[in-house]
C-alpha cells in the first residue's frame, strides 16, 4: 500500500468532523477499502475481532440503508457507506483461530513442551473464553 500525503495521527483528529451532506463526488473505493483495513487493526477484547465490515457500493441499497437511518441526509448523499457488524456469535470460530494461531507461533511442537507461558495463553482460549462467551440457543 502506498499513502502519500498523510496527516499526521494528531492532525487527523483535529481535522475530523461529522459530515452531514456529501458531495456528489465519486470516491476512490480502494481508498475505502485500505481504511478498513486499517480499520481491523483495532484492537478488541481478547483479540477475537468478532466484526465484518460490508463495503456498500451500489446506490440501490444505498438508499435502503438511508431508508432504515431514518432518512438521513448523510446516508442519502453517501456514495460508500460502510456497516460494521458486532458478530458475537462467531466467537467459537475465532477462539479455534486464535488456538491455531498460537500452536503456529510456538512452532508447533508436542504440548509436553509448552511453557508455563504458553500453556497459560492456550487455557484462555480453551477455558476461559468458553465461560465468558455462551450461546443463548
Ligand atoms: C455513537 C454515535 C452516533 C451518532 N449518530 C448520529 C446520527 O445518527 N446522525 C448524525 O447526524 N450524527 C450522529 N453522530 C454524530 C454526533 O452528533 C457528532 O459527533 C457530534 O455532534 C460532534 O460533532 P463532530 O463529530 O462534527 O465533532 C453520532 C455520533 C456517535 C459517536
Amino acid at each position: 500500500m502506498v499513502v502519500t500525503n498523510e496527516k499526521s495521527v494528531s492532525e487527523a483528529i483535529k481535522y475530523r468532523r461529522s459530515v452531514r451532506v456529501f458531495k456528489n463526488e465519486a470516491i476512490d473505493e480502494q481508498k475505502v477499502k485500505e481504511c478498513i483495513q486499517l480499520a481491523t487493526l483495532a484492537p478488541t477484547s481478547s483479540n477475537m475481532q468478532l466484526w465484518e465490515f460490508y463495503h456498500i457500493v451500489s446506490p440501490e441499497i444505498i438508499q435502503e440503508i438511508a431508508k432504515a437511518s431514518f432518512d438521513q441526509n448523510a446516508a442519502k448523499t453517501a456514495q460508500q457507506i460502510v456497516v460494521v457488524l458486532a458478530r458475537k456469535d462467531l466467537w467459537r470460530k475465532r477462539v479455534q483461530s486464535n488456538i491455531a494461531h498460537l500452536k503456529t507461533q510456538y512452532g508447533n511442537k508436542p504440548e509436553a513442551d509448552y511453557s508455563k507461558r504458553e500453556k497459560f495463553a492456550l487455557n484462555y482460549y480453551q477455558k476461559i473464553i468458553p465461560t465468558l462467551y455462551f450461546d443463548f440457543f
